[in-house]
């Protein structure tokens, strides 16, 4: 039983061979492998926020005293603070270690072995990652050309196994939203719905006020792009208040940190602060996307998030990955069904784009 076989007949049978998600690159770990030092490298690679948080969060961590005891873990002040920057009621929010963690808790509270989830893809891959996990079966439904969801097949994909769909709006990594009549369509299903926001401040689009008048939808948001968050790993979930009841009661205890509750708690009180850099990030989206549209090997699509996807048209997406890298630049790259020979760059400063330009338009061919 203590071999390695043995343990493998221990495991669930079906993540006995189950692959895991494949994260950005940490750039510590490129030491000697890059032409810059650690400290120079532009990360293009996780659609992280190039300004960092707000300084209030900063110097309240610092002067925090409450960081050797445990926070509520009835969220109650964070449920209230997060209810008034969302505009809803605090009894429909749930909190958690990330938006990924509130994916995983909504799987779970739904989903067992047998049961279906759909997913519109290409997209996000956590969906189908916590979905196998819970011994679920992703469903998949291709979106179109320009990657808009395709709501007929979705529709037509809900089988009597269905207990939830996810749609990100905007969709990583292909930038685009979801229209409130596709949301309502869908919605008006009745199955399970969760519109991932993560983007939302960049998309300025949002369809919480759809949740007043459908049980059935839910929302999740992020503070790790535009509050510049990701290493606190805070998010939140707009849930019909049963929902939300369920996820809180099935969540581990404690599961936001208590420096992530006081970062939550300072970014909103520096919403003003934020919403600039916000801008700054949403207008060098505009000169990023005319800059690489001059690149004739490159076609970026249109993106309404902080990054935006390029197809390489010609030479491989992934020895571009390998140039760029080396140079001291980090983007992502796929090349899979869907998502063939491509890359994804986070929208930095104008001096990242510069950099990037620069090597871009000295490589001739991808
Ligand atoms: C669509 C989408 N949803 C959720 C997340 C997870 O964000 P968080 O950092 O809040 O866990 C990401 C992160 O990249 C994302 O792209």
């Amino acid at each position: 039983m203590s071999s390695p076989e043995g343990i493998e007949r221990l495991v669930r049978p079906f993540l006995a061979r189950f692959t895991g998600y494949s994260a950005a690159t940490s750039p510590e770990t490129l030491e000697g492998r890059v032409e810059v030092a650690v400290a120079d490298i532009i990360k293009l690679d996780a659609n992280e926020n190039p300004y960092g948080c707000s300084p209030r969060v900063l110097r309240a961590l610092a002067e925090s005293r409450s960081l050797n005891i445990y926070p509520d873990d009835g969220q109650q002040v964070l449920r209230g603070l997060l209810a008034g920057y969302a505009g809803v009621a605090a009894e429909k929010i749930v909190a958690g270690h990330g938006s990924n963690t509130l994916i995983d808790l909504i799987v779970r509270l739904f989903i067992g072995e047998g049961d279906e989830v759909i997913n519109c893809i290409p997209t996000f891959d956590l969906y189908r990652f916590s979905t196998e996990i819970c011994g679920g079966t992703a469903v998949n439904v291709e979106r179109d050309a320009d990657f808009n969801v395709d709501v007929k097949s979705v529709i037509k994909a809900i089988s009597s196994r269905t207990k939830l769909i996810f749609i990100a709006s905007p969709n990583n990594p292909t930038g685009n939203t979801l229209s409130n009549k596709a949301v309502i369509e869908i919605a008006g299903t009745g199955v399970p719905l969760v519109i991932d926001e993560a983007y939302y401040e960049f998309s300025r689009e949002t369809v919480v006020p759809l949740t007043a008048r459908y049980p059935n939808l839910m929302v999740l948001r992020s503070f790790s792009k535009w509050a510049g968050l990701a290493g606190l790993r805070v998010g939140y979930g707009i849930f019909p208040s049963r929902i939300a009841e369920y996820i809180m009661a099935i969540k581990v205890p404690y599961s936001v940190s208590m420096a992530g509750e006081i970062g939550v708690r300072e970014s909103l009180a520096d919403v003003d602060y934020l919403q600039e850099r916000v801008s700054a990030i949403i207008a060098e989206r505009g000169r990023l996307f005319e800059a690489l549209k001059t690149i004739p090997w490159l076609r970026p699509y249109p993106s309404q998030a902080n990054f935006i996807y390029c197809a390489v048209l010609k030479g491989s997406a992934a020895a571009l990955h390998q140039k760029l890298q080396r140079k001291g630049i980090l983007v992502r790259y796929f090349d899979r069904p869907l998502l063939k020979n491509s890359i994804r760059v986070s929208v930095g400063k104008p001096e990242h784009t510069d950099a990037l330009m620069k090597i871009l338009r000295s490589l001739g061919q991808g």
